[in-house]
């Protein structure tokens, strides 16, 4: 028995080594998502009621670490000259005049992305975003080639064609997924990757793809129906129009 418990010891300490030393060594990251959401559907899952009626950011995210400076507190002074453009493309779309969303994305995410030169200060990484969010203007891209919310239903390969075709490569768009039996999915949410040069890259390789769709699933079980996950490519896609209520 005591045997038994020590090997358990030694596994566990094993594992944890693992995980830590894996941690250390794959630490860095390689790739940004710059992740936009549209906002009505956003607002049709979190409640909410919004005016904007083009599509926002959400986050740019490293694809490895989070959180990864606590003491790295977010100070809205340090953002002042970009705050009405960042008031505008990066809202928080529960409450458009509260910074805490920022708060929370510098937070998570700001402070991985600050191991590289360009990114090491809060104005840099918060200007790099707008900055990355103009150039792309993927909300430009959609309309030029005639996806516009509607009532009618896209593919996904329209939606996905559409933007292959503006930028090159592969993006990763993700839907609200239909209740049992529901026949169409809700665009929710695209995700544009750049390399550490901020040269556009695709968004899903082959190993990424696999673990993108077990975090899907598993996020998806987690939220139940409300979560996102990449859009079906058999089911049709609802891009849905502001309701104008709010
Ligand atoms: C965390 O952020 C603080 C405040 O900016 C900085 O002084 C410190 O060097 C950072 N720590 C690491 C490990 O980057
Ligand atoms: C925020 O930054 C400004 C400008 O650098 C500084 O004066 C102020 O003390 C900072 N506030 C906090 C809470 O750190």
């Amino acid at each position: 028995m005591r045997y038994r418990m020590k090997s358990l010891g030694v596994l566990l300490f094993l594992g944890f080594c693992l995980v830590t030393s894996s941690h250390v060594l794959f630490h860095e990251w390689t790739k940004l998502i710059l992740t936009h959401h549209w906002p009505q559907t956003f607002c049709t899952m979190e409640h909410c009621h919004t005016r904007f009626n083009y599509w926002t950011l959400h986050g740019l995210w490293p694809d490895r670490g989070v959180a990864c400076n606590s003491s790295w507190h977010f100070n809205e002074s340090l953002i002042q000259d970009i705050l009405p453009d960042m008031e505008k493309s990066w809202p928080d779309l529960f409450n458009p005049t509260s910074t805490s969303f920022w708060k929370y994305e510098w937070h998570k995410h700001g402070t991985c992305a600050a191991t590289a030169e360009a990114l090491n200060s809060q104005h840099k990484y918060f200007s790099k975003a707008l900055e990355l969010y103009h150039k792309f203007n993927l909300d430009g891209v959609l309309k030029q080639n005639h996806i516009v919310p509607s009532e009618q239903h896209y593919t996904l390969d329209a939606v996905e064609g559409a933007i292959l075709n503006s930028y090159g490569v592969k993006p990763k768009i993700q839907c609200l997924h239909p209740g049992k039996g529901g026949e169409f999915q809700t665009l929710g949410q695209i995700e544009i990757c750049v390399d550490r040069e901020f040269e556009l890259v695709s968004c899903e390789k082959a190993l990424d793809d696999i673990w993108s769709r077990v975090n899907d699933i598993l996020s998806y079980a987690l939220n139940g129906v409300t979560g996102f996950s990449v859009c079906d490519e058999d089911l049709p896609i609802y891009y849905p129009p502001l309701t104008g209520k709010f």
